[in-house]
């Protein structure tokens, strides 16, 4: 039997040069220990590594990059799992591709664990200050599941390059100070500071984007899971929403069965056959695999990636430019003021936002961090195009009788180049790619009226912006009449 002590629960490198001397000797993977400095490796000796250059053999990149991220997964029994793997593909060096085989679909799970834990820390991390003026410091508290904190680590130096932070966790701890970070051994929960202002900035922006009109306990409760709530000054406001949200649906029920007006029975009326609403799984399948794209470096500074949102096969796609601030953070489209303003633009057209499938051409906030504030960037044409398959593959799972694109950035990604707004705005285009069946049509982004400094000149081009969407809902309604 053979031990092999790694230096850290993360040593990767350690890991890959003992587990290719092993398998170069044709060392059986039943015939390894792994364990970690400072556990206990049980009744065996530590087994010293032949430093001779043996012959070499090559994986593919593939399996390297996933087992970077694999190996930071806290189930122990990860490395001898990546060994199995490692040694077969000695064997049939295109392992890789079974995505059916037992140990690769072993190791994709548990990278896919360590990515998610990432994306949570990413989202739930919440700074509160600690000390006063040039001696400030954010220091935050969290408990990922798995081993992540170097990992997560390089998206908090690019989000809060100008201010100085700590993350501390039970296992380990990141120190920004503007240049690097230095990781410590981990801390107790006693050692971050539990209230400041900040938190009520979290708490106002949360009661603000929380909408009781759409509230998905369980869907919520899967994106935000009550661990992370005790970390989140934002949490004590969660089950009073709830209770209240329950009492306003309560009132809509009660006031809809008194006097509806004949506008919103129509509203109410389901704008495809119901049948269609039951099969959501290939937008669940598009959404997931979205969740880790890298097709553009928009990635690294955003929170996450807002997927478009809305039933499986609504009649109607609108397509904006990208996520904001707001939207980044949420996860979700057009939930901040450009979401309100096209919330009211949709009601006074006569759609229910409920009923169209609401997305983006860019699926990544493009920002430039200025102080605490992140301020927008139009994205350029290699971002709109890398993301493009992404829209595509919405518009054929969707297959929407119509698309409407707001704005010149959702205008280059609908037709595959630079459309002018003023030239084809207010009236319906054929979209051959998406078939002949579906139409475009194409109009301002509602953050154009939000920038308009001039009073009139927002009235009227709000009014316009109503009128482009009107001609949608009477698309709509003489397709539901033919
Ligand atoms: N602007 C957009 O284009 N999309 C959003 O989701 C929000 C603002």
């Amino acid at each position: 039997m053979h031990v092999i002590v790694l230096d850290s629960e993360t040593d990767f490198d350690g890991w890959r040069s003992a587990a290719r001397t092993m398998a170069m000797s044709a060392i059986k993977p039943d015939e390894i220990i792994w364990t970690v400095a400072g556990r206990d490796p049980g009744l065996f000796e530590s087994t010293p590594l032949s430093t001779a250059k043996a012959d070499t053999f090559s994986v593919p990149a593939s399996f390297i990059d996933l087992a970077r991220i694999a190996i930071l997964n806290r189930y122990p029994e990860r490395f001898s799992m990546l060994y199995r793997l490692l040694f077969r593909l000695r064997e049939n060096p295109r392992l890789m591709e079974a995505a059916t085989d037992d140990d690769v679909v072993r190791i994709q799970v548990l990278a896919k664990e360590v990515r998610r834990d990432e994306h949570k820390m990413h989202a739930f991390v919440r700074f509160r200050e600690f000390g006063r003026g040039d001696r400030s410091r954010f220091v935050a508290w969290f408990e990922p599941e798995h081993h992540i904190v170097e990992m997560a680590a390089p998206f908090f130096e690019r989000r809060f390059a100008d201010m100085a932070w700590s993350i501390l966790t039970p296992d380990c701890c990141a120190h920004w100070d503007g240049r690097k970070t230095i990781f410590t051994p981990g801390a107790a929960k006693s050692d971050a500071p539990s209230n400041d202002p900040l938190e009520d900035i979290w708490r106002t922006y949360y009661a603000n984007i929380f909408n009781p009109a759409r509230l998905k306990i369980k869907a919520m409760q899967a994106e935000m899971p009550k661990k992370y709530w005790r970390n989140l000054p934002e949490a004590s406001l969660i089950d009073p929403l709830i209770a209240k949200a329950g009492r306003t649906t309560q009132a809509m029920i009660a006031s809809e069965a008194s006097a509806p007006r004949a506008s919103q029975q129509r509203k109410e009326q389901p704008m495809t056959p119901s049948s269609d609403y039951a099969k959501p799984d290939s937008l669940a399948a598009l959404r997931a695999e979205a969740a880790s794209c890298r097709a553009c470096h928009l990635w690294k500074d955003a929170t996450q990636t807002v997927f478009g949102e809305g039933p499986p096969h609504a009649p109607i796609m609108l397509v904006g430019e990208q996520p904001g601030d707001k939207e980044d953070l949420a996860g979700k489209p057009f939930v901040g003021p450009a979401g309100q303003v096209l919330n009211r633009a949709l009601e006074e057209a006569g759609l229910d936002r409920d009923k169209v499938y609401v997305t983006n051409a860019v699926k990544h906030f493009k920002f430039v961090p200025r102080g605490k504030i992140r301020l927008h960037q139009k994205p350029n044409t290699p971002e709109i195009k890398a993301c493009r398959p992404w829209y595509e593959r919405e518009l054929a799972s969707i297959k929407p009788a119509l698309v409407v694109a707001m704005g010149a950035t959702a205008a280059q990604s609908v037709f595959g180049k630079i459309t002018p707004i003023g030239k084809n705005r207010g009236r319906l285009i054929d979209l051959d790619e998406a078939g002949a069946e579906t139409k475009a049509l194409v109009t301002v982004h509602p953050s154009y009226l939000l920038r308009l400094p001039d009073e009139d000149a927002k009235a009227r081009e709000y009014a316009n912006f109503v009128k482009d969407l009107k001609l949608a809902a009477s698309f709509l309604h003489k397709l539901k009449a033919a």
